[in-house]
């Protein structure tokens, strides 16, 4: 064990784990932050995606000594003063889920490519979600909030 400090939706957090535990774990069972959920914890199905740097980022394959230092967003810190983001708004406009179980992974990387590729076309959308796995297969809702989310941040960036 040893203390690491993680900064965490913009917050400095202190954590006493071993420095090899799993992000996921930490924010999970440490950190109360279960929107991150497991699904494969090996790095194949994008459940428990986080932003790390601002990049997507498998957070069952991080050790916490790894992510210790820097920005970690996860699905509770996209929404700021209680206003959704564009990419959450869109998915519940969209209802781009079933189970829901995939949800907050879609959602952290559909933030993450936005921010590089703010007009992303259907293919780029595809290749950039490829890792994000749905049992429940509502890929179409989700191509579809993503292009909805796109079309609001223009909207909000133009106002
Ligand atoms: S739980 Fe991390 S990719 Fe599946
Ligand atoms: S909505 Fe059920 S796994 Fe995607």
């Amino acid at each position: 064990m040893g203390e690491l400090v993680l900064n965490v939706n913009g917050a400095r957090v202190s954590v006493d784990a071993p420095p090899g535990e799993p992000l996921l774990y930490v924010l999970r069972n440490r950190l109360h932050l279960t929107g991150t959920h497991y699904g494969c914890g090996e790095g194949q199905c994008g459940a428990c995606t986080v932003l790390l740097n601002g990049r997507a980022t498998r957070s069952c394959l991080v050790p916490i000594s790894a992510a210790a230092g820097k920005p970690i967003v996860t699905i509770e810190g996209l929404e700021q003063n209680g206003k959704l983001s564009a990419v959450q708004q869109a998915f519940l406009d969209e209802g781009a889920f079933q189970c829901g179980y995939c949800t907050s992974g879609m959602i952290v990387s559909a933030a993450s490519l936005l921010r590089s590729r703010p007009k992303p076309s259907d293919d780029e959308i595809v290749a950039a979600m490829d890792g994000n796995l749905c049992r429940c297969g509502t890929y179409p809702r989700i191509l579809a909030a993503i292009k909805r989310a796109a079309r609001l941040q223009a909207e909000g960036a133009s106002r």
